[in-house]
């Protein structure tokens, strides 16, 4: 059910069962976060590995001390600047956290979300939310709650309906080597406002799919459809002219009338409109039934990078 009543999404909660919360990023699979029955679920639904740890959302900053332990400086004016907000911490974890959370490691990934009906929900509850992005494992992460119910149908009770994500892309995500910060996945908050904060991060990409193996990528956000990404748009349309062909662009509408369906992210070449819009685009595209997506590559700066990432795991195969 699609709905927007935060009492019944308590009640389920309660009960270990899964909930789908709306955050500024993308939406999110939830469940009691110290209840293991209720963890278990949400690797089973989403067919996820257990090796894939799960981001830990909380209410405010205060309730860090609950998750995570020894966490340092950095760490603390980063949650103060950024929370709520698309920024995930990797923090070393206490006790209370299950290892099926966490996937053994002994460090917890937690976040506040910035949207109101999930923050109200959190309010509502004494315990933390484990909730990854409410897709299948690897396919495209959703960014409304039609989304989630076309991948779900009924197998989900409550589906929290909090409008469009804000921001459209998964946070950021930021773990530290004593009290030096490092990135290990792009998102929505941008390399650069995080830099202003805290200096220079030194960058390790963890896989998704192993995420003890850095720099890898998996194949991630995946549309059904093949999709390549290059600097030149228009030369590998010529090269598939006898293919179905989908364009997704940055801001300049290719001028060619073979092209089943273009997609432009921004007009007016705004990086945070082209996020909010990326995932949705994917989506549509993917229902148009054609053999190729040609995506175009975007400036390799703020959230410009971000966008490429997901473009480039787009196109991996399993
Ligand atoms: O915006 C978001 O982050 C969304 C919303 C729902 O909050 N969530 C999300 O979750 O994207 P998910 O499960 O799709 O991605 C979580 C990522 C995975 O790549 C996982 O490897 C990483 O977080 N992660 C979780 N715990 C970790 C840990 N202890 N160390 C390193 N990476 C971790
Ligand atoms: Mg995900």
């Amino acid at each position: 059910m699609i709905t927007k009543d935060i009492n019944k999404a308590k009640e389920e909660l309660i009960r270990s069962k899964l909930v789908v919360i709306p955050t500024e990023t993308v939406y999110g699979l939830a469940g009691n976060a110290f209840d293991e029955i209720a963890v278990k679920k949400i690797f089973d639904l989403k067919q996820r590995p257990y090796h894939n740890p799960l981001i830990v959302h909380i209410k405010s900053a205060k309730d860090l001390n609950r998750i995570a332990r020894d966490i340092p400086p950095t760490a603390h004016k980063l949650a103060e600047m950024f929370w709520p907000g698309p920024l995930t911490l990797v923090l070393d974890k206490n006790s209370n956290i299950p290892d099926l959370v966490t996937s053994c490691k002994d460090t917890v990934a937690v976040r506040v979300p910035n949207h109101k009906l999930t923050l109200e929900l959190l309010n509502l509850l004494d315990f933390p939310l484990a909730a990854p992005s409410a897709n299948p494992f690897g396919s495209i992460s959703p960014t409304c709650a039609e989304h989630v119910h076309g991948y779900f149908n009924d197998q989900l009770e409550i589906i929290l309906d909090g409008g469009d994500c804000d921001k459209g892309i998964e946070s950021t995500i930021i773990g530290f080597e004593g009290d030096l910060p490092v990135l290990y996945r792009h998102g929505s908050l941008a390399v650069e406002d995080i830099e202003k904060v805290v200096g220079p991060l030194i960058t390790i990409i963890h896989d998704d799919v192993s995420p003890n193996a850095p720099g890898m990528l998996s194949r991630h956000y995946a549309p059904k459809t093949e999709i390549i990404v290059t600097n030149d748009v228009q030369a590998s349309i010529d090269n598939n002219r006898e293919k179905r062909v989908g364009v997704l662009i940055f801001k300049d509408r290719v001028q060619n009338s073979e092209i089943i369906h273009q997609e432009i992210l921004s007009e007016n070449g705004d990086f945070n409109e082209a996020a909010s819009k990326l995932y949705n685009s994917m989506h549509l595209l993917d229902k148009l039934n054609l053999d190729l997506i040609i995506a175009e590559v975007f400036p390799d700066e703020g959230l410009g990078k971000t966008i490429n990432d997901r473009l480039e795991r787009a196109t991996k195969k399993e």
